[in-house]
């Protein structure tokens, strides 16, 4: 009979969001009445703005006339929206990134999933601890991560504690990685990295050859000068990190799907001869072969972001949620919680009471407030003890958890 890629076989049973939803429907099972407020995964509220609407109702008519109808378009995206994303994303930040170093995409998540299948299953992966779970598990998948370790992570994979104890900075590791992961602001600790704390990681990268994959997803949320937006704020990135972007959280397009990954030119690593290969080509290759491009209607969408109109109503939406986070902040900690980031991200990141481990606070929240958020300890073992609560709620509802929380543990 066929075989199975055992691999799979090393995941833990399910991805940690369908677990949390899978906890929450059985609460909700049991307590039909119960007002469970939902602060878990990182899913926006606010309705899609305007100018991305209009875009899209016009892209719709488009495909419904002859004249103007679309099929198939660019594997790498339309190029209306290349350039916008060069010209608003980088150009006016002064980077430099051509519109063909950009590729669309159905979003972050698929392309940070994705991008292993041009890298080495040998290469050595290195990631903070706690992190986004799809990068270990698609390290998992493809065979790089080693077997699962009775304490918790995979015996290949180097994780780089971050905690409260070295201020959410990851060290550079001792065992030399090859290919580093960074989210930055943080998901899920919400917490972000200077400019000269991310440069130390780029020198360290071209002192080592080593590959960063740089998810910034959450950049429109940065409100510090020193935290740069992008990885290529800093003087010899290109050579060394591929980054990925998303319109979910930036422009409420979580059910729209879109986002991009840019991959310089200049980027390049060695095959088995120890050649020196352009990944901008093994990646446009690779979309090509598996990726029939996103959607007309949601490039056009994606396209209206960055109007006039576009960027003030999705700041409008980025500036409420960030409303949000600082009513989390103040709220939890005249509650007594110890809460970190909420300041550049969406995320509220807070230790548990003592002696409550993560899943059992996350329990006890459901069951004594209703209110439902993400134990620490599913990013990653040095998550265990903490939890995180998202921004990405409405007001209402973000006010009405906290005063559940005040009044249990105030
Ligand atoms: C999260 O809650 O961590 C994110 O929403 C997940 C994602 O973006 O895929």
């Amino acid at each position: 009979m066929f075989r199975i890629n055992d691999n799979f076989l090393q995941l833990a049973e399910s991805y940690l969001f369908s677990e949390v939803a899978r906890r929450i429907a059985a609460f909700k099972e049991e307590n039909p009445a119960a007002d469970v407020i939902r602060l878990g995964i990182g899913d926006v509220t606010i309705p899609l703005c305007q100018a991305a609407i209009e875009a899209m109702h016009t892209a719709v008519d488009d495909e419904a006339n002859a004249a103007t109808f679309r099929g198939y378009g660019p594997e790498q995206g339309y190029p209306f929206l290349r350039e916008a994303i060069a010209e608003h994303d980088y150009r006016a930040r002064g980077v430099e990134i051509a519109p063909d170093e950009i590729f669309v995409s159905d979003g972050a998540k698929s392309d940070t999933g994705n991008i292993g299948d041009i890298l080495a299953t040998s290469n050595r992966v290195a990631v903070t601890d706690p992190v986004y779970p799809v990068y270990v598990d698609t390290n998992v998948m493809a065979g790089r991560a080693g077997t699962p370790m009775p304490e918790g992570g995979f015996s290949r994979v180097i994780y780089l504690p971050v905690t409260a104890e070295n201020g959410f900075v990851p060290e550079l590791p001792e065992e030399k990685a090859d290919i580093i992961y960074l989210c930055y602001p943080n998901n899920p600790t919400g917490t972000a990295l200077t400019r000269s704390q991310l440069k130390k990681w780029v020198d360290y990268a071209a002192a080592n050859g080593s590959l960063i994959l740089y998810d910034s997803a959450y950049e429109a949320f940065i409100r510090q000068d020193d935290v740069p937006h992008s990885i290529y704020e800093i003087e010899g990135a290109k050579k060394v990190a591929i980054e990925f972007r998303s319109f979910s959280k930036t422009a409420g397009f979580t059910g729209v799907r879109c986002g991009y990954t840019v991959v310089p030119k200049e980027l390049k690593g060695l095959d088995s001869e120890g050649r020196e290969v352009g990944l901008n080509h093994l990646w446009n290759r690779r979309q090509c072969t598996k990726f029939n491009g996103a959607s007309y209607i949601s490039q056009r969408g994606a396209t209206a972001i960055y109007t006039p109109e576009g960027q003030r109503q999705a700041r409008e939406a980025v500036d409420y949620y960030m409303g949000n986070a600082a009513m989390m902040l103040a709220e939890l900690r005249k509650a007594g919680f110890e809460v970190f980031g909420g300041e550049n991200a969406p995320y509220v990141w807070l230790k548990t009471p003592a002696g409550t481990d993560s899943w059992a606070f996350f329990d006890l929240l459901l069951k004594e407030c209703q209110v439902a958020g993400t134990p620490g300890s599913g990013f990653g073992p040095a998550g265990e003890g903490y939890f995180r609560l998202t921004a990405f709620n409405t007001r209402e509802n973000t006010r009405e958890a906290l005063r559940r929380i005040v009044a249990r543990f105030g």
